[in-house]
């Protein structure tokens, strides 16, 4: 299926994000337009303080936009209440974020296990959930060790197991290579990017044209505008 036919999963018409107050107040996103589809993985590239976080935290329902119309498997998800934003964000949404946030007082199938449990997933189906997820990043066998009893790297995928367990269609990686190593990185890419072949799309913000390589499309922010750069 070539992308122009697959099945729009989320789009940004004229998002506008306006952030911060008096003299600090930032227009982190301006007019925003563009539009994500299924199987298709998206690097975001740009300079510090472009809005690339931003653009991120917006697609992932963190941060509502000032004006401007967000759609997700076309329903308008720019006006949801927490409690559908929340529901939205565990069952939809994955995301792996350079600071990933593992619990530390929690083993590592734990942490993979909190969004189904939020979600009402029984403690044991959530847990056979987890070990097939952490399986899926290499980590079979490792769900009682916690996070310090493993490498940063083994963290990381831990993270993006977390990000993927249970059916999410987008995922979201901002900078998730930020802190790893070469070979590391280059594991977590190709763990997402074989998710989205899978039928997922991915939105990944990454420094490196190395890693933009991997994506279908690229684009790049500059003062919260984005600039399409090519299609690859
Ligand atoms: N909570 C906030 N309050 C005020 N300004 C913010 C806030 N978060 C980000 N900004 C500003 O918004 C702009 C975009 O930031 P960000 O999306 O984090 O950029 P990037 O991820 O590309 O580095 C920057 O000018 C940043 O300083
Ligand atoms: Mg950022």
């Amino acid at each position: 299926m070539s992308t122009s036919q697959a099945t729009e999963v989320l789009r940004l018409d004229a998002v506008t994000c306006v952030l911060g107050e008096g003299a600090r107040r930032v227009t982190a996103l301006d007019e925003v337009s563009l539009s994500l589809r299924q199987g298709e993985l998206l690097a975001v590239m740009g300079p510090s303080g472009s809005g690339k976080s931003t653009l991120l935290n917006v697609m992932g329902l963190l941060l509502p936009p000032t004006s401007g119309t967000l759609t997700i498997h076309g329903e308008d998800a720019s006006h949801l209440s927490r409690a559908e934003a929340a529901r939205l964000r565990r069952t939809t949404l994955g995301f792996v974020f350079q600071h990933y946030n593992m619990l530390p007082s929690l083993t590592l199938a734990e942490n993979v296990s909190i969004p189904l449990e939020l979600d009402g997933s029984s403690p044991r189906s959530a847990r056979v959930e987890a070990d097939t997820a952490l399986a899926e990043v290499g980590l079979e066998g490792l769900g009682e060790r916690y996070p310090d009893e493993v490498s940063g790297g083994q963290v990381q995928r831990a993270a993006i197991a977390r990000a993927l367990v249970g059916p999410r269609s987008i995922l979201l990686a901002d900078e998730p290579t930020g802190a790893l190593d070469t070979s590391t990185s280059d594991d977590v890419l190709r763990i997402l990017r074989a998710r989205v072949d899978d039928g997922a799309a991915g939105v990944l913000v990454t420094h490196e044209p190395r890693f933009a390589a991997w994506a279908d499309r690229v684009i790049r922010m500059r003062d919260g505008h984005v600039f399409v750069e090519d299609d690859i």
